[in-house]
């Protein structure tokens, strides 16, 4: 982050104008390294998400405990019913609560046609019910994540990228409450401030990078047969193997409302220049309104 690659350079027909014409400058702001490891992750994640939610479908049911068998009901439940007509309705049970969720959760149509399906076709990987395809994606994937992870905390640490530009610095963290303000009041930072991240994307970035996405492997692993055999007692620290589950499910939708924050963030504060210094490493710097 943070190398110049070109100079502002000031419209020819600025001194004809009565106002400046705002001036840009264009730098460096993400290394190829980091480009490249951020589009994998981003194809992984994704992949990984939809063929959980298939292997989710396969028993759309979650549990506290080491075990579904101890008659315990599940807090999370997407189930179908059919009524005396035959018309099938999707249900969704939460912590007891019912909805009826027909079209999205437990029923889905296809060409006018009702059938059971937990999440839908078009969330999921593969679209219909097969699991062991779903895992097949699941753990090709888990690999090529947990490379692509393993290989980004050890650049950001070697390229001095986590202590530069994602750790917090004593100002950022006191200019916390200001930082929240302008969030709400979609008011973003222009000119130097804007070649940093701000507080709050750090907090983000670093929750993802070394909470969430290490517990969402460790818990993957601690369930995966074969490597349950490796890491086994792990269940265990977080309540048995259902308990497990379930967090795992938790944590990917953590992962997704963190996404939906994430690329709302990036529209917000301009989609294409954004996207084009995570593709290209080139950032417009936006300048601060002129005025009057
Ligand atoms: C799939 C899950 C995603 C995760 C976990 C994720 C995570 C991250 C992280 C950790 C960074 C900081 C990288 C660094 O500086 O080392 C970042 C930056 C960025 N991400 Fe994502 N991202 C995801 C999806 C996306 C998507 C779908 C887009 C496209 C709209 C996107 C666009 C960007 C951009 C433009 C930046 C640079 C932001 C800036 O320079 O201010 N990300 N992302
Ligand atoms: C190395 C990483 C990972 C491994 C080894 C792994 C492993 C597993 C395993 C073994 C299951 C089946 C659990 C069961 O029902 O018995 C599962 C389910 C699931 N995984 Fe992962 N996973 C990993 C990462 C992820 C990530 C990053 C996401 C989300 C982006 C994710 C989302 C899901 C979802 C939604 C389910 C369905 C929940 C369920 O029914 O158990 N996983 N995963």
């Amino acid at each position: 982050m943070d190398q110049p690659v070109s100079p502002a350079l000031p419209s020819a027909h600025a001194a004809a104008r009565p106002r400046a014409v705002p001036t840009h400058e264009l730098y460096r702001r993400h290394a190829l390294p980091v480009r490249i490891m951020h589009w994998v992750n981003v194809v992984a994640l994704t992949l990984m998400f939809m063929s959980g939610l298939q292997i989710f479908n396969s028993h759309p049911a979650l549990y506290w405990g080491a075990s579904s068998y101890t008659g315990r009901p599940a807090w999370l439940e997407i189930g179908a019913r059919q009524d005396s007509q035959g018309r099938m309705t999707g249900y969704t049970r939460i912590l007891g609560r019912e909805f009826t969720t027909t079209g999205v959760l437990g029923v889905s149509t296809d060409e006018g046609r009702a059938y059971a399906q937990g999440f839908p076709g078009w969330l999921t990987v593969p679209s219909h019910q097969w699991l062991s395809m779903a895992r097949a994606w699941h753990f090709f994937f888990a690999w090529i994540f947990l490379i692509n992870g393993l290989c980004y905390v050890l650049y950001v640490i070697a390229s001095r990228h986590l202590a530069r530009d994602l750790w917090p610095t004593r100002m950022d963290v006191r200019g916390i409450g200001a930082s929240i303000v302008d969030h709400l009041r979609f008011r973003h930072p222009t000119g130097e401030a804007a070649k940093r991240y701000n507080v709050l994307q750090k907090f983000a970035y670093l929750t993802v990078i070394f909470v969430l996405l290490p517990l969402v492997i460790l818990m993957g692993f601690g369930m995966s047969p074969r490597l349950d055999t490796l890491f086994g007692g792990w269940v265990d620290w977080f309540g048995g193997r259902q308990s497990v589950r379930s967090l795992h499910f938790i944590i990917a939708w953590l992962l997704v409302g963190f996404v939906l924050i994430h690329v709302f963030e990036v529209i917000v504060t301009g989609l294409w220049n954004n996207v084009r210094s995570m593709i290209t490493g080139r950032y417009r710097v936006p300048q601060e309104p002129l005025r009057e």
